[in-house]
């Protein structure tokens, strides 16, 4: 697997970032120093985390200069009729002047209390990143959409202007999504697997083929299922840590032979799940058919 991935923009955007979901306040600061001090190029964030401050201060702490990584950060539901001021807010919280990559996080427009909010409809929202981008190429090097199904792209291709530069997804063997990923390749949309352990307590470090495959190779289990997408064409990931020993591991990404990656994604025909299932009250699946109903 090569160390970047091109964007539709030019950019290119390391293969391997660090994931900050559910990592807390105190932890994540030191998280993200430390990875920053020990080669990671990528750190992913979103405004929903209620990490961002933190995140800033661990850019900060670490000492490396801006330009040196690529840095992404999300438009949270609740924001998509003010995406102008949440913008601002991020940017101030991270402690920068500009975002790498700035993700519609849902297709799914909130009101402060959690419920939809009727009043927006999030491709109103995608025009709107798009104005903030093309207006502000000094704050916004490319925008992205997180957590779209195939019926929610084509609906935002057939009106957009600018192409997505990334569709964020939650990817591992046993949520594959790979008419998914295989869309986005077509398009020209890097995909980036969130994720990719299964989330914590997952049941893929246990598993039998990730284990076999593992022992192969003489790395850890986590090591294969990051590696499984680091391996897939025009794929990014960001696997989750916060501690040290983890962190400096789980970069460490290996070539898987073609059956193995079959091996790995025939995982799902028997195990199927998602860490964060797309089936909130009011919203339904968001396209994506392998939601619970
Ligand atoms: P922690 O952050 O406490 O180190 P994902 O990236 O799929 O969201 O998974 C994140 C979960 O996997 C977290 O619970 C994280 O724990 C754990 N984790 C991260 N790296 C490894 C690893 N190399 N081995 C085992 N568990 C890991």
């Amino acid at each position: 697997a090569s160390t970047s991935v091109k964007l539709n923009t030019g950019a290119e955007k390391p293969t391997v970032g660090l994931g900050t979901w559910k990592s807390q306040p105190g932890a994540v600061e030191h998280a993200v120093e430390y990875a920053l001090k020990n080669g990671y190029k990528s750190i992913d964030t979103a405004a929903a985390y209620q990490n961002e401050k933190e995140v800033g201060q661990g850019i900060k702490a670490s000492g490396v200069a801006r330009e040196s990584f690529f840095l992404t950060t999300k438009l949270d539901n609740p924001d998509q009729g003010h995406p102008a001021e949440a913008l601002e807010s991020s940017l101030e919280k991270l402690g920068t002047t500009y975002l790498d990559l700035w993700l519609m996080h849902w297709p799914a427009p909130m009101t402060k209390e959690g419920g939809p909010d009727h009043s927006i409809d999030w491709l109103d929202t995608w025009k709107a990143m798009e104005k903030l981008y093309l207006e502000n190429p000094d704050k916004l090097k490319a925008i992205g959409v997180s957590n779209f199904s195939i019926e929610f792209l084509e609906r935002l291709l057939a009106e957009a202007k600018v192409v997505p530069a990334v569709n964020q997804i939650e990817l591992h063997p046993s949520c594959p999504q790979l008419e998914l990923v295989e869309f986005c390749r077509k398009k020209g949309i890097v995909v980036t697997a969130y994720s990719p352990l299964g989330s914590d307590g997952s049941p893929l470090l246990k598993n039998e083929v990730v284990n076999k495959i593992a022992a192969k190779y003489d790395v850890a289990p986590a090591n294969v299922l990051i590696s499984l997408q680091a391996n897939r064409p025009g794929v990014t990931v960001l696997p989750k840590s916060v501690t040290n020993e983890r962190i400096l591991a789980n970069s460490k990404i290996i070539d898987l032979t073609e059956a193995e990656i079959d091996e790995l994604h025939a995982i799902d025909k028997t195990s199927h799940f998602r860490a964060c299932e797309p089936n909130w009250t009011g919203f339904g699946t968001l396209g994506f058919p392998d939601a619970k109903p």
